[in-house]
């Protein structure tokens, strides 16, 4: 909560004015009674003059109070939202800052909620928790004014209040647990929406809805179960504790109404204590609530601190310089690498030997040559590309681009210079001239369309209901595979990087096509370095160069008539991969 402050700091404006307003107001309304009990007094000593003077400071302290309960309730929640607006751009700014490994190990409904619920109990501490803290002025205010009047008949009024205090802690000792296990099941139940919405298509493949819905009904079901105890438990002592007061109200009337009778007190005090009854109620009522929101607010900020202290794995060095103007020549040097998920808890370096992907990895590629990686699948192509673009560090060795170790410059440049096409194309839900242009927003749409043109994406765009406007719905969805596949290849393509990572970027688009797309691409490669990683022989054969990995080295390096002549492995390898290849895009009508 400490760490919160600061960020309440940079909203000082708001909250002075807001704390000062809510003191004037709270004060206002504590005097309201005792306005009230003069303007009665009078009536009732028949004193026109003074009744009508106090009626009329009654109106004015009724403005003053609508004026400053509207501003402090302004300035409090204007600061409350503030803060929550700063912490959702410092908790996403940290996120997009985060590693890949984070990633691998972090499920995003819990991220979610982190995002939300915690934030949002953060908020609700921060607009409320002042206000109640500033009830305690009135109920001095208040307690002292009516001791000044008659202490017997003031300790009556406070006779129930220890009640209300009681019953209210024992009420939120049974709700507020609950409602930790409503947030937690709750986002249990958005992981499960989550998942059906975005698997929807595995679901209704397997014909497994009603499968889902169980799943859902189940989670829906614990949510009912906690919120039905919590309402249980409200039901019970809810009108305890809204009784408590009228019952002072009683006692304060039968005990001060006989002392009114004697003339000990007059009838207008009476009138006010009457009121004061139910206004210190207020605070005993809010201050537990105020207590465990402060709890339930700093295990939030905890959380969301937990996030925020999460240090990236990848970083740029101190002395990082820029890679800039890169010609293109890459060199793995016995490169080690384990995925940091499978690394020993204890020891991070240590790797059992079944978990290494690369075992000694070393590759040279000049710059402007063309590198075709092949090999089983599950060993090791994709990873090459995510080290190169350091989404991992090795475990050790080293990768030199242009004669650069990779963790000597900043990771900004290193990427700008590195254009890569996963072979899962991700689009954003937004137009296809906005998906292509995703590297650069400002590119011109001739920029645009010479880069759709280039990965054969142009003719089919030109047919889309609104061409390159057409949105393209979550992650693409209205596109085929293949279509998907190259629009990723045009917006890599735009960047026009001197290195080129294809991740099996044509492996959903047919043959025919797939030339097209290479008599294009052997325009747009020339002088640009590339690694192709593929298992057509139509793709491998756009390479000046093939390398064969197997068990996390290069086991064969050369062209890819060489390899075929003389490798055995090499010709299964891609003997298999040509007969799935085969029956995958016999499925497919792109
Ligand atoms: N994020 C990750 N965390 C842990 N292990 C991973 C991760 N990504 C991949 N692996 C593992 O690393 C190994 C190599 O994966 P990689 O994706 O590089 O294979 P690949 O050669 O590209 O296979 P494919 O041809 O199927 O694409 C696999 O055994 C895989 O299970
Ligand atoms: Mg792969």
């Amino acid at each position: 909560m400490r760490r919160l402050l600061p960020i309440a700091k940079s909203h000082k404006k708001s909250l002075y004015i807001g704390l000062l307003t809510g003191v004037i107001a709270l004060v206002l309304n504590v005097a309201v009674p005792a306005m009230a009990r003069n303007a009665i007094d009078a009536a009732l000593e028949a004193d026109r003059e003074a009744l009508t003077t106090w009626a009329i400071i009654l109106i004015s302290i009724g403005v003053g109070r609508f004026v400053f309960g509207a501003l402090y309730r302004y300035s409090l929640f204007q600061l409350a939202w503030g803060v929550e607006t700063d912490l959702r751009t410092l908790l996403y700014s940290h996120l997009t800052k985060l590693s890949f490994s984070y990633f691998d190990r972090t499920q995003s409904g819990e991220v979610i909620s982190r995002a939300n619920s915690d934030i949002r109990s953060i908020q609700v501490l921060l607009a409320f928790g002042p206000l109640i803290g500033m009830t305690i002025i009135s109920f001095i205010l208040a307690f002292g004014y009516m001791m000044t009047l008659h202490v017997p008949l003031t300790l009556v009024s406070l006779i129930t209040l220890p009640g209300v205090y009681f019953f209210g802690q024992k009420l939120r000792r049974v709700v507020f647990p609950l409602t930790w296990v409503s947030q937690a099941r709750l986002a249990e139940l958005a992981t499960i929406v989550d998942e059906n919405v975005n698997g929807i298509r595995v679901v209704k493949s397997f014909a497994a809805e009603k499968q889902q819905v169980g799943l859902l009904q189940r989670a829906a079901e614990h949510i009912k179960w906690v919120n039905v105890e919590a309402i249980r438990a409200r039901a019970k002592y809810n009108p305890i504790i809204e009784s408590l007061p009228r019952v002072g109200m009683a006692l304060v009337l039968l005990y001060g109404g006989h002392l009114a009778i004697e003339g000990t007190v007059s009838i207008g005090t009476l009138f006010a204590f009457n009121a004061y009854v139910i206004m210190l109620q207020a605070p005993f009522r809010m201050f537990g609530f105020l207590l465990l929101q402060t709890q339930r607010a700093s295990a939030s900020a905890q959380r969301i601190f937990e996030v925020i202290d999460e240090e990236p794995a990848i970083v740029d060095s101190e002395n990082a310089t820029h890679l800039l103007d890169v010609e293109g020549s890459i060199v793995f040097e016995n490169v080690h690498f384990t995925y940091p998920s499978k690394r020993e808890e204890s020891d991070p370096e240590a790797s059992s030997p079944i978990d290494e992907v690369l075992s000694g990895f070393n590759l040279t590629i000049r710059p402007g040559e063309t590198v075709a990686i092949v090999g089983r699948t599950g060993s090791g192509k994709s990873t090459i590309g995510r080290l190169l673009n350091r989404f991992y560090d090795p475990t050790s060795g080293k990768i030199l681009v242009d004669g650069n170790d990779i963790r000597d410059v900043t990771l900004d440049s290193l990427r700008h210079q590195i254009g890569i096409v996963f072979d899962e194309p991700f689009l954003f839900s937004s137009s296809v001239a906005e998906n292509i242009a995703y590297s650069n927003p400002n590119a011109s749409l001739e920029e645009i369309a010479s880069a759709a043109k280039a990965a054969e994406a142009s003719g089919f765009i030109q047919e889309l209901s609104e061409g390159y406007e057409t949105v393209v719905g979550e992650r693409g969805y209205t596109l085929s595979g293949g279509q998907r596949q190259r629009i990723a290849l045009a917006r890599t393509l735009l960047e026009k990087t001197p290195i080129l990572v294809l991740d099996d970027a044509t492996s959903a688009i047919d043959v025919e096509i797939e030339a097209k797309i290479h008599d294009a691409l052997a325009k747009h490669l020339s002088g640009r370095t590339t690694v192709l990683i593929a298992q057509r022989v139509s793709t491998i054969s756009l390479a000046d160069r093939v390398v064969l990995i197997e068990n996390g080295v290069v086991v064969a390096d050369g062209t890819h008539s060489e390899l075929m002549a003389n490798d055995q492995s090499y010709v299964s390898i891609l003997a298999e991969a040509e007969k799935k290849d085969q029956q995958d895009l016999g499925g497919k009508n792109d």
